[in-house]
Order: C-alpha cells, then structure tokens, then sequence
C-alpha cells in the first residue's frame, strides 16, 4: 500500500470530506501521520477568508522545497480554494500536480494516474446532485469518540460575504438511510458522538420515492433513537430556517446536546440586511428567546463579523449590545474580508479601515471573553454528565470532556478514560474551562 499524508485546513465539513476522500483512495493508500513518509499529500483547503488562503499558499511554497527532494510525491489541492482559484491555481503553484473541487473526489484515482509534474489534472466541475452518499468515511483524524457525519452540502443562501455558494455549490441532502447506517457504524466503532454536518442543516431535506419527506428535526430525532448513549449534535444553522420543531425536538430527547451554534453575524439591521441574511435583528431575538423557552438550559454560540462594508459606528454598537442582550456562551469572530465574486465585492466598497476593523474585533473579542466568563460562573456548584475526550493538556493525571452545553470541563482522571461518561461538579472556571470533581 502507498501512503497518503491528508492535510486539512477550515471547517467541519472539510474534515469530514478528508475522510470521504481517505476512503475514495482506501485501495490504494493508507493514511500515515508522517508527511516523510508520504508518496501522496493532499492539501485540503479553505477560502473562506483570504488569510486562510494566505497559510495555505504560505504552506505550499514550504512544500515546494520539500517535494525537490522526493521523486515520486505527488501533492493534489482539494477543497474550496480549488474551486475559487480552479486552473489558475496551476500556474501559480507549480508545486501541484493536481486539483480537485469539492464535488470532484470521486475522480482522485484518476487525476493521480494522469496528472505528473509537467503535465497537472484538474477537476473543478460542482454537481446539483453528489453527496458522496454511500462512501463509509476512513476516520482519520479523530479522538475515537466524535465523528463528523456530512449531511448535506453546498449553500443557496447567499450571504453577500460569503465565497462558500460559489465553492460548494447547491444545496442538496443526503439520503437519510445512509446517514443513519453511517451513525450506527460510528456506534459500532465505539464512538459516543456524532455531529451532523452542512452549510445549513435547517434546510435539510429530502423526499423519498413514494413522497415521504424527511426533514431536520424529524432526522434528529431518528439518530436521537439509534442509542441514548450516542450524542447528537449539528452544525450549523441558519436563523431563518431554525423552526419550532427543532427546537422541541432538541428539549424532547436527552442525548440531542443542548448546544446550538445561530450565527448572526451583526446586530443592526442595515448591516443584516446588506449583507442578504434575510431576518432582523428583531426576528433573530425572538428564536432566541423561543430556545430560552423551550430548552432553559441550552447554550447559544454566535459567528461575528466585524467591519462588513459601510458599517459606522452606531452599527458596531448594535452587534455589541444583541451580544450583551443574547448573553453567548461562546463565539467565533472575524473581520470582514473581501471574496472576490461575491455580491458584496460587486457592489459594496469595503470601507472600513482596516484599524477600524481591528479595533471593533478587539472590543467584540473583549466582551466575549467577559460573556464567557459570566456564563461559565453560572455554571459554578452545578453538576453535569461530560463524554471524555482525552488527557487534559495541562497535567497528565487529568482528563476532559464536554458536557452538553458544549463546554469544556477538566477532572482527576480516577478510574476514568476516553469514551466514558461521568458525572462532575463543577468548582471553578476561566472564561475558556470549566474545573471539576467527580461526584
Ligand atoms: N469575511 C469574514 N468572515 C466571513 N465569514 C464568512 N465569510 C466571511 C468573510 N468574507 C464568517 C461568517 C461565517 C463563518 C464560517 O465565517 O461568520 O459564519
Ligand atoms: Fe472554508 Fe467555507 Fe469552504 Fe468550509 S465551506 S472550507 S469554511 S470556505
């Protein structure tokens, strides 16, 4: 067997179409962890913003050097830069011998026999219809206990920031047949998570042949019933589409987490509405309020972005005081960084100095910080059944987990490992841990 060294950058759902492809290569390679080892590396990428561009070309002119050396490497870029940058890619890094779009991977076997140096292969065509849907992912880069299962992909939102319609494609779903048998072989392997995968899983959907549909909710509910001790978790929704039943599915059975990731990306709705997200700020307040009520003890997570096109000063407000208002347990922030094609590029000016922008990130990253303290002080006293995912970093007579809320909590390992649940009292925090003893 040769060896394939899979290198992956950006989100969940890249990860898990690493494994995807790890599997569309599995009869002829095997993983290795050791790049020196490697007779195929495979870069797959993100463009989501241009510095995660910027560490990708950064590590493939590191890669030039190295493939001097070695005769026989091959390395291929896959994933959404591919898509953006296509052939392009080819003549600015020489390094490549092939790229593959993210609906290409099922033609990896053949750009690897025809591509050499000289002479590189490339695949960029996006489909309506593929989910690689009856491909068993090769898992490689994971702790044993959390699977990532891709339920759908593509994007029809176009969010006016956003590159990923134009990288991933249409929507589509994933027979839901086929992600339940992958949830029971995940179980089967010993994992006690699973993480449901898309662009935007609220709008998952498919009917059957006799007209049956499935939605997400009722999907939940169907991995929900594999086992009580399997976790369900999803990433990632949008407001627009996050229903009633959801909600009341996700209160309904104990091991759906009480973790959901809305992403709202600003608090004034000039900048909503610029930026194409289709809800108010008032809109958005009331599904908040709607899982307050329904699951009290649900923790909320946000993406933010800061310094979009036009935003003033007032605006930059907003979004601090829907944080304020919402009280996020956690968030993922950003500056707003142009993608060329996108509406905004098009139509908007991206005005906002890049200080400006620096600074209003800073003041969203402080009073994060601040929020995620609060919240996690609340958590002081209670206690909460974690799933182990390892060795805590800091000592090696500790372990950590998660609980349902999504939070990071660290124990004595006692008679404890990776996989199990255990009950802990929490005694103390960070704004980034929960610290805890075994009740
Ligand atoms: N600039 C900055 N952040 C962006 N995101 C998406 N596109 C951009 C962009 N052009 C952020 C959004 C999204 C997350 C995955 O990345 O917050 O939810
Ligand atoms: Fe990056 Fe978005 Fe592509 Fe994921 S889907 S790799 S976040 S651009």
């Amino acid at each position: 067997m040769k060896k394939l060294y899979i290198e992956t950058y950006g989100c969940q759902m890249n990860v898990a179409d690493s494994e995807v492809v790890a599997a569309i290569l599995s009869d002829e390679y095997e993983i290795t962890h050791a790049q020196e080892e490697a007779d195929l590396i495979l870069i797959n990428t993100c463009s989501v913003r241009d510095n995660a561009e910027q560490r990708i070309r950064k590590r493939l002119r590191e890669l030039k050097s190295y493939k001097n050396k070695k005769e026989h490497l091959k390395i291929g870029l896959l994933g959404c830069m591919a898509e953006r940058i296509k052939e392009r890619l080819l003549d600015e890094e020489s390094t490549l011998d092939f790229i593959a779009g993210p609906d290409a991977y099922r033609s990896l076997p053949r750009l690897i026999s025809e591509s050499s140096y000289k002479q590189p292969a490339f695949d960029v065509m996006l489909s309506t219809t593929e989910t690689y849907d009856e491909i068993e992912p090769v898992r490689c880069d994971t702790n044993g206990v959390s699977a990532f299962i891709s339920i759908m992909r593509g994007c029809n939102n176009f969010c006016t920031y956003c590159v990923v319609p134009y990288t991933r494609g249409r929507e589509r779903s994933r027979n839901p047949q086929t992600i339940l048998r992958e949830a029971q072989t995940a179980l089967d392997n010993g994992y006690k998570e699973v993480t449901l995968l898309g662009q935007n899983v609220n709008s998952y959907h498919w009917e059957d042949e006799t007209g049956k549909v499935t939605n997400f909710a009722q999907l939940m509910a169907l991995v929900a019933q594999l086992s009580p001790q399997l976790r369900v978790r999803f990433a990632t929704s949008h407001p627009k589409d996050i229903s009633d039943e959801l909600i009341e599915t996700i209160a309904r059975y104990p091991n759906l987490c009480k973790y959901i990731h809305l992403p709202v990306q600003a608090g004034s709705n000039t900048m909503l509405k610029r930026m194409n997200r289709v809800y108010t700020r008032e809109y958005y307040l009331d599904r908040i309020a709607t899982i307050r009520r329904l699951i009290p003890d649900c923790a909320i997570a946000t993406d933010i972005i800061a310094g979009f096109c036009g935003e003033t000063e007032e605006d930059h407000q907003a979004t601090l005081s829907l944080m304020r208002e919402v009280g996020y347990d956690y968030a993922y922030m950003f500056k707003y960084s142009v993608r060329e094609g996108t509406m905004a590029a098009k139509k908007f000016e991206d005005d906002v100095p890049d200080e400006v922008k620096s600074r209003r990130l800073e003041e969203i990253i402080a009073l994060q910080q601040e929020l995620s303290y609060q919240s996690n002080l609340k958590d002081v006293g209670k206690s909460f059944e974690i799933l182990v995912e390892g060795v805590s970093k800091r000592s090696d007579k500790q372990l950590f987990g998660r609980n349902s809320q999504n939070k990071v909590i660290i124990f004595d390992c006692g008679n404890h490992q990776k996989g199990d649940y255990v009950t802990v009292t929490v005694t103390d925090c960070t704004a980034a841990t929960l610290m805890g003893v075994e009740r």
